[in-house]
């Protein structure tokens, strides 16, 4: 392997470890050497995606919407690493329902994780990435960071946000040679979406809208993932980098 894409020994800290994305993340990374931190609020699924990967593992059980306990997590990480490499902030949430009829604890909840903790988790992470003068910070966008899908307005604002705050982040941290920046996944196959993939009509208009003309895999993620956490990146900094089947690209109008 090109040794610019070497992540063995790395610390990197992964928040929404135990999703879908997160845990193909956790296999990919564990066995390419990176030495891991799985923050999550299930210990047991945690415990069990550990074992399942193998290599050297840390499970911090936290919800990192307490940002007093995620202050307790990254005390720890501190304590026992010393440094963090990379961040990749995975944790997210969604409500499915049309904008007339969302409520404000709907906002609160998204815009609570989605935002307002990947934002100050980032800064807390952030701290000792600054001290070290070196890292790496991986956000998750959205399709609908570019563009809105139907019922799904408090999730959009809060992926603009992400894309924005990437960009913002990136400036502020340039100065600490770390370097943030986001993919923004498509469809990819996990309970996330389970709503659209599991309805046959919806699956089928996804399929068809995403030019490689089927739903992604999490395993689709990783290789982005990994390039964005290693040196081979050192040069790409605030960019939020589209892993979406070419959703975004266009759509085959068949005109011709
Ligand atoms: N699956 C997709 O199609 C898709 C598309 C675009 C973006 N994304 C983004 O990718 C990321 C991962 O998505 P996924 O498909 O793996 O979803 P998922 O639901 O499988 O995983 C999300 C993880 O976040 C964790 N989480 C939720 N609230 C938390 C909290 N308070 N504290 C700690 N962890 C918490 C969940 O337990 C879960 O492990 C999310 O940010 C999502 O918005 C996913």
């Amino acid at each position: 392997m090109n040794k610019a894409f070497d992540i063995s020994g790395k610390v990197v800290v992964l928040t929404g470890a135990t999703g879908g994305i997160g845990s193909a993340i956790v296999k990919e990374m564990a066995q390419n050497g990176a030495r891991l931190v799985l923050v999550s609020r299930n210990e047991g699924k945690m415990h069990r995606l550990a074992e399942e990967a193998g290599g050297d593992i840390l499970c911090l059980p936290c919800d990192i919407t307490d940002l007093n306990a995620a202050q307790k997590v990254v005390g720890t990480i501190e304590e026992k690493y010393g440094r963090v490499d990379a961040l990749l902030n995975c944790a997210g949430c969604n409500t499915r329902k049309p904008f007339l009829e969302m409520l404000p604890e709907d906002y609160d909840r998204v815009m609570g994780l989605n935002v307002r903790s990947c934002y100050f988790f980032s800064q807390m992470i952030g701290k000792i990435m600054a001290r070290q003068n070196c890292g790496k910070i991986v956000n998750f966008a959205s399709l609908n960071t570019y563009i809105s899908l139907s019922t799904v307005s408090v999730y959009a604002a809060s992926k603009g946000a992400v894309g924005q705050l990437t960009k913002a982040m990136a400036v502020d941290l340039a100065k600490y040679n770390i370097q943030v920046n986001a993919i923004a996944p498509g469809f990819i196959k996990t309970q996330f979406n389970e709503l659209l993939w599991g309805n046959p009509e919806k699956n089928s208009w996804i399929e068809e809208r995403t030019l490689c003309k089927r739903f992604g895999v999490p395993e689709d993620l990783t290789g982005t993932v990994h390039f964005l956490c290693s040196e081979a990146s050192d040069f790409i900094t605030g960019q939020i980098i589209p892993v979406d089947g070419g959703f975004l690209a266009g759509q085959d109008t068949l005109f011709g």
